[in-house]
């Protein structure tokens, strides 16, 4: 039998209200391992929170509330997406659903390449922005922010990351988070900055 070694501890729980897996994989990467990540993709009873909003941040307290109604603790959400100036701010809240419901990052990824044709490099500027919200019992106790800016790319490039990353060159790089290694894309991101805001949140609560 296995005994309990009590200089382990146990992660700390944390309750992501998303179903995008790949969300939860760069949260729970950037937490470490002193916490555990889980989502709803492990609870499927619970409901679809429609993204009603227009902002990031409204559109993250929606899903923080909505969720935390049914799952004890305190919850989080992230919402973000992609802000391309020659579209102006285009795909932004609609990042996930660009091409249409149902669509594919391949397909968002390629209609913004389409519209974008033909504009120069120096007018190619975006960012990735991130709101993460925090809630407990329906209430939104917090909200962080993170922003990272780049530029648009030309073609798709590399198979790293998810979304608009094999088209996004941070500022700085001429790779997009394609094709750089998930620890640069860590040091950088939206949603590290957003996520550093909300640990310190967390530490002073604990
Ligand atoms: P949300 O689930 O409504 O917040 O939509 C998020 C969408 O924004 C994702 O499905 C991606 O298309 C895009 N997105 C957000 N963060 C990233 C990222 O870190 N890399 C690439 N695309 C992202």
């Amino acid at each position: 039998m296995q005994s309990e070694n009590p200089a382990v501890a146990k992660p700390t729980p944390i309750f992501l209200a998303t179903r995008n897996r790949h969300k939860t994989r760069e949260i729970q990467e950037m937490l470490g391992s002193g916490v555990l990540v889980t989502d709803a993709t492990t609870v499927p009873e619970l409901p679809e929170i429609e993204e009603t909003g227009t902002t990031f941040e409204a559109n993250s307290r929606l899903k923080a509330e909505g969720i935390s109604r049914h799952v004890p603790g305190i919850v989080l959400a992230d919402d973000s997406g992609l802000e391309v100036d020659a579209l102006s701010k285009e795909p932004g809240v609609y990042s996930a659903r660009y091409a249409g419901p149902g669509c594919t990052d391949e397909q968002n990824t390629a209609l913004v390449l389409e519209k974008t044709v033909g504009v120069l490099h120096t007018e190619r500027t975006a960012r990735f922005r991130c709101v993460l919200a925090v809630a407990e019992n329906g209430v939104t106790l917090a909200t962080f922010d993170g922003t990272v800016e780049g530029i648009l790319a030309t073609e798709v490039r590399g198979a790293g990351g998810f979304g608009y990353d094999p088209i996004f060159m941070p500022l700085g790089y001429s790779e997009t988070f394609g094709e750089l290694s998930s620890e640069v894309k860590h040091g950088m991101s939206h949603r590290s900055r957003a996520l550093a805001q909300f640990k310190q949140w967390w530490a002073a609560r604990q």
